[in-house]
């Protein structure tokens, strides 16, 4: 029996540098308090001994109810505790619905003790995640007529693990939406100002194990950051005409499936982050009260598929016909960064659309620039610009200045001017506006790609942009400038942003993640009143919609598609929604995006094609269970997934093969760096299309690649119906690329069913 014995504390100093990108820079604040709060609470101040919190799985098998799993869990702690009221003290939750487990504080001598327990079959310790559209819907060509089967998406229910939600929001309206469907056993918790559920958001709980007061949040399913109310209104929110931020991105705003309804779990807290405990819970009530699908906007370090709780709760989801579709992470381009990548899992990608917003910038010697980012100030006035190293407070703190960082700049020489300043943290505007300066420019070489807002006149600029700016403050004796209001702009689309997380994936080198790609850039979906627009100190903007940017907006957009599928065939299993999306995928240009698809997975969701794909590539729970045994899992680590110890991986793997997934992607890791190497994937098709259908294979292969498919084509008479096929990959070694991009398309008269074939080295 092992168990983590990582602490979040460790993990976060050995994390690479995180602070690279959009969502990473937003959530700074987040992640320092994080450690602010777990070095708070990771101390018993009775007994000074380092306690923790872990998650300890009993097994599979459900007792009658919470009372009785309860009191057998206090059962398992008395024994270690030594005593009932010991016991009490550290359980922190029974988890009785969708598993059997609990959490619980222990030291690390208890814990390492209680994992040698017989009725233990696995545990591990708590961490702490972090959080990772008028237009997206209309650039990936699923327009608001777009065929419905209204009856079957209203009977729809989207469970979203976020921040909470507003219902106050005209998203969230029920107008039209009958009761909630029958086999909803979910309940709506009416808590500090949290006005309650409707028949749009049908269920609204919260999970807060950890029970340390956050005077950010409030103890209920409200959402104050705005996160899950953006999520949720584009998965599932219902038409608002006229949504926009402050003119911008105006149109009609929408969620993929309208008519479906939501149920909220609150995981995620201002201060603390999501925590494993919590999510855990989210997924144990979610299963039972009847969700179809779950969309999970949150991400962290994960350390395997049976260490975490979104692998292994998504895993219990799946053996109950529950996809999970998760963020991929915004931890890119640095590559193996993917998260949420268990084989159960869609893990999805951010692309940007053909929308972008750009700011002129007017030099007083007639000269205009241009930058990016949202700017919402229009005074149209000219304003002094110096540059932040310039008006540092004192000599010490030039280099500071020049980042314009907290107290480096003088608030005397900053008073009524533009300041130009390189970007290290977010917030410069915040820091220069509360120095009494107008606004700043940003000169950076990332989030360039990202409209970031900003709380007062400002704007993002290149480096060469930036260095003309500097170049003329220096040059000129009284410089000044202008930032006009941001535009809106066509921007060639559809490219992957420079934040979202690459493959090859951390997990498992057979196995291509990112799944697929969707809009996750600049989208505009609804927002909170509990917050301003940046969150930043001294920022007064509110607004109803607003413009966020990650993976975690992406999420919800192939989620909302896995939905829309669902509406059309209510029976199909999470693997053949998934085959679904990522076979029908737009192809992506691996000449925008190199790292082709460890950037983008299949390509581009297509909503309208995933509805009919003609073939899937189906799966179950066995399949996955065999996959991991390949992996080099054992049975013992294998028992928090399938719920019982006798696991024997010998008896279950099948002697030929590649590997035992019947995935619609295949991927090659090669070894060696000289000799040729060679896969078989065997795969099994399911006709879904018209029952009588021929497909040929097409394959599209790249110099010094190989690939052969036997047979080259498949004919079937029935629904239904199977048919095995084997693909043959030779390769020979890579000398300049690190990725090579290969196909095989199965085509039909009526469909192109697609799979992209990977063959990389490291
Ligand atoms: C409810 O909202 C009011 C006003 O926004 C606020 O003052 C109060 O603290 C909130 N209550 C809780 C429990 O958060
Ligand atoms: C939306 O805005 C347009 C133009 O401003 C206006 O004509 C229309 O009535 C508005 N529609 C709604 C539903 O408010
Ligand atoms: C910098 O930005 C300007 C204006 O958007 C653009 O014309 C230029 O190509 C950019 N330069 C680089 C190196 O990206
Ligand atoms: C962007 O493209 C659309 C059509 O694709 C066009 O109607 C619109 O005027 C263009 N906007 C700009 C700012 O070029
Ligand atoms: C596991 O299965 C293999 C192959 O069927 C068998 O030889 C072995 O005895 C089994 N081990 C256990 C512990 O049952
Ligand atoms: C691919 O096939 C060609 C022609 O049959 C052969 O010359 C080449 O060596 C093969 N390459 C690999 C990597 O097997």
């Amino acid at each position: 029996m092992s168990y983590m014995k990582q602490s979040i504390i460790l993990r976060k100093v050995a994390m690479p540098p995180r602070f690279e990108n959009t969502l990473k820079i937003l959530l700074t604040i987040f992640l320092l308090s994080i450690s602010a709060v777990l070095a708070a609470t990771t101390i018993d101040p009775d007994d000074d001994v380092e306690k923790k919190y872990y998650i300890v799985y009993l097994g599979n098998h459900q007792p009658e109810d919470e009372a009785s799993a309860n009191r057998a869990h206090i059962d398992v702690l008395s024994n270690l505790k030594g005593s009932e009221f010991d016991a009490r003290e550290s359980i922190v939750h029974s988890y009785h619905k969708s598993f059997n487990a609990f959490a619980a504080r222990l030291s690390n001598d208890e814990a390492e003790t209680l994992s040698d327990y017989d009725e233990v079959l696995w545990m591990f310790e708590n961490k702490y995640h972090k959080l990772h559209t008028t237009r997206s819907w209309d650039f990936v060509r699923f327009p608001q007529s777009a065929k419905r089967k209204l009856k079957t998406e209203s009977n729809i229910i989207v469970g979203l693990f976020d921040t909470g939600i507003t219902p106050e929001s005209e998203s969230f309206k029920d107008d039209g939406l009958g009761p909630p469907p029958t086999k909803w056993r979910g309940t709506c918790v009416h808590h500090a100002n949290f006005s309650g559920c409707n028949n749009k958001i049908v269920g609204a709980r919260y999970f807060k194990l950890d029970n340390v007061p956050d005077p950010s949040d409030t103890l209920s399913p409200i959402d104050v950051e705005g996160h899950g109310t953006h999520t949720s209104s584009t998965l599932a929110g219902t038409l608002v005409p006229n949504a926009s931020l402050s003119d911008l991105a105006a149109g009609t705003a929408r969620g993929a499936v309208p008519s479906a309804r939501i149920a909220v779990y609150k995981v995620c807290w201002a201060s603390s982050g999501c925590s494993d405990m919590d999510i855990l819970a989210a997924f144990d009530h979610a299963i039972s009260d009847g969700v179809d699908l779950i969309s999970i906007s949150i991400g962290g370090p994960s350390a395997g598929y049976v260490s975490d709780s979104i692998s292994i709760g998504s895993f219990h989801a799946m053996r109950k016909g529950i996809l999970t579709v998760g963020s991929a992470g915004n931890d890119g381009p640095t590559s193996g960064t993917v998260s949420n990548h268990a084989p159960w899992m869609l893990s999805v990608a951010a692309s940007g659309i053909d929308r972008g917003f750009r700011s002129k910038i007017s030099l007083g010697n007639g000269n205009s620039v241009s930058g990016a980012g949202i700017d919402l100030f229009d005074s149209g006035r000219s304003f002094s610009i110096v540059s932040g190293e310039d008006v540092a407070k004192n000599s010490d703190n030039k280099e500071n200045a020049r980042y314009c960082l907290e107290d480096s700049i003088s608030s005397s020489k900053v008073k009524g001017k533009l300041v130009l300043c390189k970007l290290q943290n977010w917030g410069v505007d915040s820091v220069v506006k509360g120095n009494g300066g107008v606004g700043a420019i940003v000169a950076s070489s990332r989030f360039l790609d990202v409209a970031m807002i900003f709380m007062a006149p400002g704007t993002i600029v290149n480096y060469t942009v930036g260095e003309k700016i500097y170049d003329y403050i220096h040059k000129s004796s009284s410089p000044t400038a202008t930032i006009h209001r941001s535009q809106e702009v066509n921007i060639s689309a559809p490219f992957i942003g420079s934040f979202s997380s690459r493959g090859p994936n951390p997990g498992s080198v057979r196995l291509l993640k990112p799944d697929i790609a969707a809009p996750g850039i600049d989208i505009l979906a609804a927002y909170t009143p509990l917050k301003s627009l940046t969150g930043l100190k001294g920022d007064n903007q509110h607004s109803k919609f607003t413009i966020m940017s990650g993976t975690s907006m992406a999420c919800p957009h192939a989620a909302g598609v896995a939905a829309y599928v669902k509406s059309f065939h209510p029976k199909w299993s999470p693997a053949a929604i998934r085959s679904s999306i990522v076979t029908t995928a737009r192809p992506m240009s691996s000449r925008l995006n190199k790292d082709a698809e460890f950037a983008y997975g299949a390509g581009q969701i297509n909503p309208l094609k995933a509805k009919s794909p003609g073939l899937v590539y189906d799966m179950d729970e066995l399949s996955y269970i065999q996959f991991l045994c390949k992996e080099g899992y054992s049975g013992a680590s294998l028992s928090v997934l399938v719920g019982s110890k006798s696991i024997n991986c010998s008896a279950l793997v099948p002697a030929f093969g590649h590997d035992s997934l019947n995935y619609p992607t295949m991927q090659l890791k090669l070894k060696n760096k000289k000799e040729p190497a060679m896969a078989v994937f065997r795969r099994r098709v399911t006709n879904v299309g018209p029952s009588n259908s021929v497909y040929n294979a097409i394959v599209r292969a790249p110099k010094g690649v190989n690939i052969t498919v036997k047979p080259t084509r498949l004919s079937f008479s029935r629904a239904l119906e199977m048919r095995s096929f084997k693909v043959v990959v030779k390769a020979n070694p890579l000398s300049g690329a690190k990725i090579l991009s290969a196909s095989l398309i199965w085509k039909s008269s009526r469909h192109v069913v697609r799979s992209p074939i990977v063959i990389y080295k490291t």
